[in-house]
């Protein structure tokens, strides 16, 4: 996608010795900055501290952070100890483990010498398919949006997306916002309403970043105002991303998105998850008690970062001192409430049934 009418990718290869570069999300959209991973640790420390986020963007950074480890030291304790160590970064999104888990198969069986090579071209693989699953998801999502539009004789579709599900989420494209940026391509008149998703702002901070850098017309709400808006019948379509869905389309997804499920039914506002495969947990059938949310720090809630009028990225504090602080990072949607799951190969209702006659080759029950 389009940064200063450049072209960028959020992960890719540095140079032929293997680093790897990423944008560094924790500036966004302050200021934008490349920072080089060299070491395996510098890929989980990237996610661990979200200078790389959103479910399929971590997936690819813990394929290439198991290349960089194997880049060192090729042998069987590296490569065991690579993945255990990204694994342990961030415990909701499951594309992390589905891209470790692939790595490892791809190069245990392999002599020591030939594994780093592999590693990469493999990693390499994970990024370019992610690519192309978005660009499928857009592609599908389109045409939801088409009926919308057709639906309203022309006039412009409002979507209602919370937190980044856009390519800074991912490779290139994105999953919730590949659809808006398919329709933006294809010429249909879209608006999105960008839930802030505080704490960490990514809808305030990273997705109207991106939205605005490609032209895309777009609404920054506080997060409580996406209820009224449905309610005001201001809202055609809610789109949402997921770090983790089950088998049974449970979506689970940033804090808050089950709040504008619940609003959204009640409105009778049509609500999608858009997912690649690697976000679908096919060993779980119950989101809300099976899917492992994280509790992140509670100084993201006591304290907010921003920019100062001076120019300098500065944090304050937000919350009276000593107060007791909880915050989950994710909840999960009941698939009851999701109109459909929008994926690289269709849209398929949020149902067992409806995922395994997409994916009949990974169903398992
Ligand atoms: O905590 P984050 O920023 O990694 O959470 C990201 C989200 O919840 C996204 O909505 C989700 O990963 C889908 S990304 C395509």
């Amino acid at each position: 996608m389009r940064v200063n009418g450049q072209s960028f990718r959020t992960i890719w290869q540095a140079d032929a010795s293997g680093d790897v570069a990423v944008i560094d999300q924790t500036l966004l959209p302050f200021a934008f900055e490349v920072r080089t991973l060299r070491h395996v640790e510098d890929a989980a420390t990237a996610i661990r501290d979200m200078v790389v986020r959103g479910a399929p963007l971590i997936g690819v950074t813990t394929a290439y952070g198991v290349a960089l480890a194997l880049r060192e030291h090729p042998g069987n304790d590296s490569l065991a100890a690579a993945i255990e160590t990204l694994v342990a970064t961030r415990p909701t999104a499951v594309n992390l483990r589905w891209a470790a888990e692939r790595m490892r198969h791809a190069v245990a069986a392999l002599p020591p010498a030939e594994r780093a090579a592999r590693a990469y071209a493999e990693a390499t693989a994970i990024a370019e398919e992610d690519v192309a699953s978005c660009a499928a998801i857009g592609r599908h999502g389109l045409v939801l949006l088409r009926e919308l539009a057709h639906g309203k004789g022309g006039e412009h579709i409002n979507v209602l997306t919370h937190c980044n599900a856009g390519w800074l989420a991912c490779v290139d494209w994105g999953t919730a916002l590949a659809p808006v940026y398919a329709a933006h391509e294809a010429g249909l008149a879209v608006h999105v309403y960008v839930d802030e998703t505080r704490p960490r702002s990514q809808g305030a901070f990273l997705t109207a970043f991106e939205l605005g850098a490609h032209g895309v017309p777009y609404t920054v709400i506080a997060d409580n105002a996406g209820g009224h808006l449905l309610q005001q019948g201001e809202i055609d379509v809610c789109i949402v991303g997921s770090d983790r869905t089950t088998a049974t389309g449970d979506v689970a997804n940033k804090i808050g998105t089950y709040l504008k499920a619940l609003a959204a039914r009640d409105n009778g506002v049509p609500f999608y998850a858009a997912l690649p495969f690697s976000t679908i947990d096919w060993t779980l059938g119950d989101g809300a008690h099976q899917v492992p949310i994280e509790e992140r720090s509670a100084r993201e809630v006591t304290h907010m970062r921003g920019r100062a009028s001076g120019g300098s990225l500065e944090e304050v504090e937000v919350v009276a001192p000593g107060s007791h602080v909880r915050n989950p990072g994710f909840d999960v949607t009941p698939a009851r409430l999701v109109t459909g799951i929008i994926t690289e190969r269709g849209v398929a209702t949020a149902s067992r049934a409806g995922l395994a006659a997409l994916y009949s080759e990974h169903e398992r029950h």
